[in-house]
């Protein structure tokens, strides 16, 4: 059965001009883009997306960075969306990717690491909700 995963194209990717090489590595896997846009998101906005990381050491420096520089949220389908992405995007640490995967080919560290994928189904129904409304979805 077809699936919604939601996914960030992260400022590092964007300023690197990296976005559309993404894009095409997405669609190549199969994905189909329900919805995309370009955003620029405040520092409240990143501590909202990432508030289940609230405690996390790395709070800071990553709601500063999401902040800073325009991203490409979007919501993609699939069968088996949410897994496929992550297998695609590669460890969150891009030393620890695989070959062939987004994060190996475009991040530099694991904190500008190209992009975001939800990882549950809950996460990724907060996290679409989050960037888009239901007339933008169909
Ligand atoms: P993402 O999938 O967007 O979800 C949480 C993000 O936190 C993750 O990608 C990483 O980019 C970031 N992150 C995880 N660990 C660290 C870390 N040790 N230092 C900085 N950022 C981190």
């Amino acid at each position: 059965m077809s699936q919604r995963t939601f996914s960030i194209i992260k400022p590092d990717a964007v300023r690197k001009g990296h976005a559309g090489a993404i894009l095409a590595e997405i669609e190549k896997a199969g994905f189909r883009i329900v919805s995309i846009k370009k955003a620029s998101i405040s520092k409240a906005q990143a501590e909202g997306f990432y508030h289940v990381h609230a405690a996390r050491p790395f709070f800071g420096e990553l709601t500063d960075f999401m902040s800073s520089g325009p991203i490409f949220p979007m919501v993609l389908e699939k069968q088996n969306a949410i897994a496929d992405l992550r297998k695609l995007m590669g460890a969150t640490n891009p030393a620890q990717a695989e070959e062939g995967t987004i994060r190996k080919k475009f991040a530099a560290s694991i904190g500008e690491n190209a992009i975001h994928g939800s990882d549950a189904e809950e996460t990724a129904e907060f996290e679409i909700g989050y960037f888009f409304a239901g007339y933008e979805l169909k």
